[in-house]
This record gives C-alpha cells, sequence and structure tokens, in this order.
C-alpha cells in the first residue's frame, strides 16, 4: 500500500491549475447512456472514482478512449442494465446510472450501495423520486431494480433535504419523461448547472438552472453530446487552506473563484489575503520558519448545502483551525460521521473535542503541532491530514493514501511543484 511522507513546515509558493470536478465528471459521465451516440467530454479528470465511473459504463456495454482530458464515449450499444455489487462497492456515485438506464431502457438494476465512512448515506430519495415518475422499485439481494411500462410521466419531486446526486439522477430520468417534472428542494451545487447545460446541449428543456426549483419539460428524442466538466472547486479549497496553513504565496488557475463563496469570505475573516479574478485565485500568507508570520484569527463554520460551507472542505478547514488563534467551533450538519480526522489530527497535538455533530477546536502555536503517523479514512480527511502535515513540524506519514487518489489529480506532483516537501512510497 502506497503512503505519503511529508516534511512539514516549508511554505508553499508558486502556481497550481485546477484540475475538472470529479462530482461534475461522475454525472455527466452516466449521462452519456441517456441517448444512444458517440460523446465527447473534455476536462474529465484522470481519478480512480472516474476510472470507475468509466468502468460502469463499459460493464453496462459502452465503449470509452481517453485522449489527455477528453474522453470519447460510444453508448449506440448497451449489453446489459446492472450495476455490479463489486463497482457500486468501490464508489457509490455508480448510482447515478440509475436515472439514465431507466429513461432509455425502462428498466436498471443497481447494487445498493452500503454505508459509508461517512455516514449511512441512503438513496431512499432516489428511489422515491423514481416512484413519482411512475417506476416500480424492488430490491432483491441488495439490488435495487427499477422498472416502467412505456414512458416515466412527469411529476411533483420533492427533496426533504436537498441531495446532490439524487437532483442528478432525477433530472436525468426526467428529461424523455412525458409530461413536466417539478423537483422543489433542488441541490443547488455547481455540479447540477454543469449537468443542466449538458443536458441542454442534448436537447433537453429545464428551466430553473441554479436554483432549488428545476422544472424539466420532457422531451422525444435526444442527441449525443460534446461537454466540458467544471473546474473542481473542492480541489481549489483544499489547497487555499493549504497555503493558509504553511505561509506562503500561490496563485491557483483554472478555477472557478464565484463557486467558492462561503470558503473565501471564511477565509477572509481568519485573516487571509485572497485576490480573486475569473478564473483565478491568488492567496498570500507571509511566511516565517513554521507557519504564517502572524496567526490567523479562528473563526467557526456550519457546513450546508450550496452556496453553505462545504462539507467536502470541513475536514482541511479543521486542519486550518488547529493552528489558528482562538478556538473554533465546527459544524457538521451534512453527514453525521465526518469527523473521522479528528482522532488522526490529535495525534499531531490539536487540541479538538466533539459535542455531537460539532468540534470544538482550540489552536495551538504552529510549532506545538509536531508530525506523526496518521491514517486516512475516506478521501477528504486524506486532503486534511496532508495539509496538517505540510505545517505541522517534522515528519508526518500518511497511509491509507488510494482514498486521495479517489478525488485529487496529481496532488503530491502539485504540492511538489509548490515547494513541499512531500512524496509518495510504496510500503
Ligand atoms: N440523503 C438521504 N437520502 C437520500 C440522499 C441523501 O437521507 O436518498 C441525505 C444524506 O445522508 C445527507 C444529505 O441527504 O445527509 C445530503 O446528501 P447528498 O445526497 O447531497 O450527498 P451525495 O449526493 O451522496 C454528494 C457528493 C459528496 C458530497 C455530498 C454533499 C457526489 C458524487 N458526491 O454526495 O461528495 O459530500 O454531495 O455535498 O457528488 C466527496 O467528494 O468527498 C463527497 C463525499
Amino acid at each position: 500500500m502506497d503512503k505519503i511522507i511529508i516534511q512539514g513546515g516549508k511554505p508553499l509558493y508558486g502556481t497550481v491549475s485546477v484540475s475538472g470536478a470529479k462530482n461534475a465528471s461522475l454525472p455527466l459521465l452516466a449521462a452519456t447512456l441517456l441517448v444512444p451516440g458517440r460523446h465527447v467530454l473534455h476536462n474529465v479528470p484522470d481519478l480512480r472514482d472516474t476510472r470507475t465511473m468509466l468502468k460502469v459504463l463499459e460493464t453496462l456495454g459502452a465503449r470509452w478512449e481517453r485522449d489527455g482530458g477528453t474522453v470519447h464515449i460510444d453508448t449506440r450499444y448497451l449489453s446489459r442494465a446492472e450495476a455490479p455489487y463489486e463497482l457500486v462497492k468501490t464508489m457509490r456515485a455508480s448510482v447515478l446510472v440509475l436515472g439514465p438506464l431507466i429513461s432509455r431502457t425502462g428498466y436498471a438494476r443497481v447494487s445498493l450501495p452500503g454505508g459509508c465512512a461517512i455516514g449511512a448515506r441512503p438513496i431512499n430519495f432516489h428511489l422515491r423520486g423514481f416512484e413519482q415518475l411512475g417506476a416500480m422499485i424492488t430490491l432483491d439481494q441488495g439490488y435495487v431494480e427499477a422498472a416502467i411500462k412505456g414512458r416515466l410521466q412527469g411529476n411533483v419531486v420533492y427533496f426533504d433535504t436537498p441531495s446532490v446526486t439524487g437532483t442528478e439522477n432525477i433530472l436525468m430520468a426526467s428529461v424523455s419523461a412525458e409530461g413536466t417534472t417539478v423537483i422543489k428542494n433542488a441541490a443547488r451545487e455547481p455540479e447540477i448547472g454543469n449537468l443542466v447545460d449538458m443536458l441542454t446541449s442534448m436537447g433537453a428543456r429545464i428551466e430553473g438552472r441554479g436554483s432549488d426549483h428545476l422544472t424539466v419539460h420532457g422531451v422525444q428524442e435526444l442527441r449525443p453530446a460534446e461537454a466540458t466538466i467544471i473546474p473542481d472547486r473542492i480541489e481549489a479549497g483544499t489547497y487555499l487552506l493549504a497555503v493558509a496553513a504553511t505561509g506562503g504565496e500561490v496563485t491557483i488557475t483554472d478555477c472557478r473563484p464565484a463557486h467558492l463563496p462561503a470558503l473565501v469570505e471564511k477565509l477572509r475573516s481568519a485573516g487571509v489575503h485572497i485576490e480573486e479574478q475569473e478564473t483565478t485565485l491568488t492567496i498570500s500568507c507571509p511566511a516565517e520558519s513554521v507557519g504564517p508570520v502572524q496567526r490567523l484569527r479562528s473563526v467557526d463554520i456550519r457546513t450546508m448545502p450550496y452556496p453553505g460551507f462545504p462539507t467536502d472542505l470541513q475536514a482541511q478547514f479543521m486542519a486550518l483551525m488547529i493552528q489558528a488563534d482562538g478556538s473554533s467551533i465546527i459544524h457538521e450538519t451534512i453527514f453525521e460521521n465526518r469527523f473521522m480526522h479528528v482522532a488522526e489530527l490529535q495525534r499531531l497535538g490539536a487540541d479538538i473535542k466533539i459535542d455531537g455533530s460539532s468540534a470544538i477546536v482550540r489552536g495551538r502555536p504552529p510549532h506545538e503541532l509536531c508530525g506523526a503517523q496518521v491514517m486516512a479514512t475516506d478521501l477528504r480527511a486524506s486532503a486534511c491530514l496532508v495539509i496538517a502535515g505540510l505545517a505541522a513540524s517534522g515528519t508526518t506519514e500518511v497511509s491509507r493514501i488510494y482514498h486521495l487518489e479517489r478525488g485529487y489529480e496529481n496532488m503530491v506532483a502539485k504540492m511538489q511543484a509548490l515547494g513541499a516537501d512531500i512524496r509518495k512510497i510504496r510500503e
């Protein structure tokens, strides 16, 4: 198994470019199943999760090839309508093939994803939504089967809580339903806007892009798409937080600062200087030997659906707050078990207490945080440990870094280019 070894305490300088968004690539890849044909997606990051989604498409009969960031997908012939357990258990977002498969073939069988390190993560909203559109849903030996006679029928679908992949699944199912579908309390994440744009270019008629109220007028025919994946806002945010934690000056290119409103605001409140342009962010924190010259102020965060503070940056934000001046309350409202990184941060000397869904972080001077052996438990927890290791003094060893490779393209090389002393080794 691979490990990451970090010698901490070095500020970061230079330029880093952001890859395409993992969480936009997955639904856009799934959407190619909607209509038989040759689709082209640009700016698709080469990650463990995008490879898994391509494997799922291949299992269903699609063919694909990659040319740099561009992936050509041929979905003219599907041979199967089943996403097997072996794939779904490695990536729950495989359930995104349900919507397009039901829409295209009237039948889909997808393994029910089990629990996950960050919470139970049920898919009941997806299934209820499909039922409201007229699908018959049955559970059989751990698999969800969805079947319809004829076409799906437009209806009102209401989410109790905005669900990102739930909204995407219902959107994909409803574009070719008969009549109009209204999705109420829809999630508003930018990745959904990316999917709406792709579906629109395929001929779908969708109103309300970017809002929590999406209206889909079903169409009889769709055409293959060419679409570009938006930049990964969570990757951009992770680099911002790494520089805030180590000090230095870095320009982050090929990103959309407009997609990070809450993080930029919180970092500014903490005392970080950030300049935003349309597709770049420049962050500067003058550095001394360990950590920024001036300690940042502690600030509180509360994770919320977009445009609130993203849960996918909560762990990385905590890695910054462990060395800020004062106390910070980090409230996680999306997932019930997303504090697995706390025990690992404590191994570096962090002072954190968990009280239900809140973590109370008492910042310590950076030189009091000292490298240690830690274990990554999920994707964003891994990024949190890398940031903490870069900022702490001494050596940090992060094991189980396969989690990191699910969602960050070349993170080690990108950090090295910024001057970090970080390397990957095989145990
Ligand atoms: N929920 C239900 N029932 C459902 C669906 C969701 O109770 O049927 C609950 C969840 O348990 C959670 C809340 O609703 O409490 C919101 O979950 P959501 O459905 O929005 O999460 P998701 O679609 O499964 C996506 C991202 C996650 C990200 C969350 C929240 C993808 C592929 N995944 O998951 O990304 O944390 O939205 O923003 O888009 C990551 O990239 O590390 C990651 C975990």
